[in-house]
């Protein structure tokens, strides 16, 4: 194991582009020998937070029923959990799925990515437009490795719009 770094991958979704999507980014994880756990939102244990040396966060972007654009329901939680926790030290990462068809295309990810990079350490973001394809694995590489970098210290920030 690549420095015994602990990874959690966390994620929300319901018609499964972002749950595949999160399973890609574990591959990659596991490829580069850094043990990486999958959890969906609902299973993960936010006081355990501290037990990883990094957290990846995974989200769709969804509708509150008046506006397009919103983070999901079930993703709330866990985004006013790190609003308030001491999380300084933590590096972070955050991706999403979402459709170009909306205006505010993975708004949900400009919204973690706000935070985040106000409350943690955070290395990187990625968008995918709907079911992941063979050309997002590159991207999916370079996602992990931005967020290993940033776990050993040596990395910049990295956006992707
Ligand atoms: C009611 C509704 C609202 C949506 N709003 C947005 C949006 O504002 N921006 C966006 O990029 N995608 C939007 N989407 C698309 C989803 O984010 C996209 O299909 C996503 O991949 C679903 O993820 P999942 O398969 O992991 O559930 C919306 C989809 C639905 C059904």
């Amino acid at each position: 194991m690549e420095q015994n770094m602990r990874v959690a991958i966390v994620y929300a979704s319901v018609t499964g582009n972002t749950k595949e999507l999160a399973e890609a980014i574990q591959e990659k994880f596991q490829q580069r020998l850094v043990g990486a756990e999958l959890f969906t939102v609902k299973d993960f244990p936010l006081k355990h937070i501290s037990a990883y040396d990094g957290l990846v966060l995974g989200t769709f972007t969804w509708s509150n029923g008046w506006s397009d654009g919103c983070i999901p329901r079930v993703m709330r939680r866990i985004f006013s959990h790190l609003e308030y926790v001491e999380a300084d030290h933590l590096a972070t990462a955050v991706f999403g799925t979402g459709d170009r068809f909306f205006p505010d295309f993975c708004a949900a990810v400009d919204e973690f990515r706000d935070m985040l990079y106000v409350q943690s350490d955070l290395a990187v973001t990625m968008k995918v437009e709907l079911r992941p394809q063979s050309d997002d694995m590159v991207k999916c590489e370079r996602f992990a490795d931005c967020l290993i970098e940033k776990i050993k210290g040596q990395s910049p920030t990295v956006v992707t719009r």
